[in-house]
């Protein structure tokens, strides 16, 4: 497929999940603030739109803007999340609207405009910028339902029991990586983001990381153990914070009558699935869990070089290979709502055994967001830069609800160490 098609089929794609995503809301829904931690979801719908026209309209070619009050209304520095339902936001028909207006004049420029050297065209990239762009939103747009306290109707929340295994990989247990001089980052990746590149080399010591995520039975033991209430687990922030919010166990799960647990699940009270990665963790949480463990959480860099290395030192764009990833991989997408058992794809394992790398939950890593050396902005410091710093911590691997097009090894994520209502977990990893 040549690059002006693959544009123009992801662009439809990811417009269509993220309107079938809203399509099970009414009016009200769209309007509200589910949570001060999140957007009205009307508001990312226009957002995404405003988006698009800037970059894919507005910068490209000499188009006016739609409503130059939109400039600031969808400016997400101009407004922090829980302003933005006081905003005077388009109603979610006029947000409709805008977004196809703005898609119909998108598709007509994608015809003709030549794919030339101006650094935006080249690849294609601020195309794939706008299509990963719209899954982001359409992935926290997920979080934001998963908060509601209505069950949702979309998607398929199936019960535990329903998900197979694709069995007879092993499940448990760490592998241990040789480390040495390591590449990290890109050159290569048409569509990597600015915080993606450049590839350099980094020194690693060799160390052990686990094999699958850490499952909710394995979590269920740390919090029965009492692991929230033993001060010395926690880093002083981590019990600073775990006090103040009166954490006891992660977002959802709930403590039922004959000991057992469940777990709230886009309004489905589910019984807690004990294979699952555990997910709406914050940092904090699972840097108390490894602490228990025995263990730590693995640096951006190990978990880098768990799902890019191979034995012949060529690194790959997936922990399976250089292909794109397919469901036997990897679960991705957002159709499914949840995490499948861990060990379910044993197709998606990285040649050392490391498995659902990609996929399933983002993995909380030990490391703050910074620019790799060498870092250029590219094509805003809104995306990246301006969030380098001690504040975030990084996220590897995407989620049962990233899109694979905004997902692969040299992949950043990033969040305050005290959020949980995105869709992460993690792993564990010690030294040699
Ligand atoms: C990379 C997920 C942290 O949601 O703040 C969306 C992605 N950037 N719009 C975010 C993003 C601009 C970003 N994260
Ligand atoms: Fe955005």
């Amino acid at each position: 497929m040549d690059l002006r098609t693959r544009a123009r089929v992801q662009l439809e794609r990811a417009r269509d999940q993220t309107l079938s995503v809203l399509s099970p809301l009414d009016d009200r829904e769209l309007e509200g603030q589910v949570s001060p931690l999140m957007s009205p979801l009307g508001w990312d719908l226009a957002h995404i739109a405003h988006y698009e026209e800037l970059w894919l309209l507005r910068s490209l070619v000499d188009s006016p803007p739609t409503d130059p009050r939109f400039d600031d209304l969808y400016d997400a520095f101009r407004h922090p999340r829980r302003e933005r339902a006081a905003l005077d936001i388009l109603t979610p028909c006029a947000a409709r609207h805008f977004a196809s207006e703005v898609r119909g004049r998108v598709l007509d420029v994608l015809d003709r405009i030549p794919l030339d050297d101006r650094p935006l065209l080249r690849d294609a990239f601020v195309y794939g910028m706008v299509i990963q762009h719209e899954h982001q939103h359409r992935e926290t747009m997920l979080a934001t339902i998963g908060l509601m306290d209505r069950p949702y109707p979309g998607g398929s929340v199936p019960p535990p029991a329903a998900v197979p295994i694709s069995g007879g990989a092993r499940r448990d247990g760490e592998v241990r990586l040789p480390g040495g001089s390591v590449v990290l980052g890109t050159d290569l990746e048409p569509w990597a983001y600015d915080n993606e590149r450049p590839a350099h080399r980094v020194e690693l010591a060799p160390f052990h990381v686990d094999v699958t995520p850490v499952t909710n039975a394995d979590y269920r033991a740390f919090v029965e153990a009492g692991g929230y209430d033993d001060e010395r687990l926690w880093s002083a922030s981590g019990w600073a914070w775990r006090t103040e919010a009166g954490l006891e166990h992660p977002q959802g799960w709930r403590r039922e009558g004959d000991g057992a647990w469940s777990v709230l699940r886009f309004g489905h009270r589910l019984d807690l699935a004990p294979d699952e990665a555990v997910q709406h963790v914050c940092w904090h949480e699972a840097d108390a869990f490894a602490r228990w463990a025995g263990k730590r959480l693995p640096t951006e860099a190990e978990w880098e070089f768990a799902a890019s290395w191979a034995p012949d030192d060529a690194t790959r764009r997936f922990p399976w290979g250089d292909d794109d990833p397919t469901p036997s991989l990897a679960n991705l997408g957002g159709s499914r709502l949840g995490p499948v058992p861990v060990g379910a794809h044993p197709a998606g394992a990285s040649p050392a055994g490391v498995q659902g790398l990609i996929g399933d939950v983002w993995e909380w890593t030990a490391t703050t967001f910074t620019g790799y050396p060498g870092f250029r902005s590219f094509p805003y410091r809104e995306y990246s830069e301006v969030f380098f710093g001690t504040e975030y911590r990084v996220l590897r691997g995407g989620s049962w609800a990233t899109d694979p097009s905004a997902c692969r090894a040299t992949f950043r994520n990033w969040d305050y160490p005290i959020r949980r209502q995105i869709f992460a977990g993690f792993r564990c990893a010690r030294d040699d």
